[in-house]
């Protein structure tokens, strides 16, 4: 797949853990080597700001804005599958999205990732909404 940053594609199905399909808009953000296994980024795409995570060569794409008092938690410490907010260290699960400890109001949101020919994609669609407790 050859396309440029910002460009939208159709590709890979997706399914949902209920077995439901759906065709995401995927949209290229970034290419692979911009987040190395233990890195991470935040990128803006679709009116969404979206922060991008890479355990052991696997990406996971959650909303980049904590459910407190709105920080980028790609600026904060990522370890294992967690990163804590920068601001009020509020921990997330970088696979769901889920706050783990307070102060943190509820799931930042989740995205469907992938990477392809060198180059990252999101759906700027989540397919966990943000929600506040
Ligand atoms: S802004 Fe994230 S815990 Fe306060």
């Amino acid at each position: 797949m050859h396309s440029r940053a910002g460009e939208r594609v159709s590709g890979a199905e997706c399914h949902n853990e209920e077995g439901e399909s759906w065709m995401p808009e995927w949209v290229r953000v970034a290419v692979a080597d911009d987040v190395p296994p233990g890195e991470k980024i935040a990128v803006s795409v679709g009116g969404q700001d979206i922060a991008i995570f890479n355990v052991d060569g696997d990406l996971y794409a959650i909303g980049d804005t904590c459910t407190h008092a709105e920080a980028s938690l790609a600026e904060g410490d990522f370890y294992g599958t967690t990163v804590e907010c920068p601001l009020h260290g509020s921990p997330f699960d970088v696979t769901s999205g889920r706050a783990l400890g307070l102060p943190a109001m509820g799931n930042s949101g989740k995205y469907e990732v992938m990477c392809e020919g060198g180059a990252i994609f999101v759906d700027p669609v989540p397919v966990i909404p943000r929600a506040l407790r």
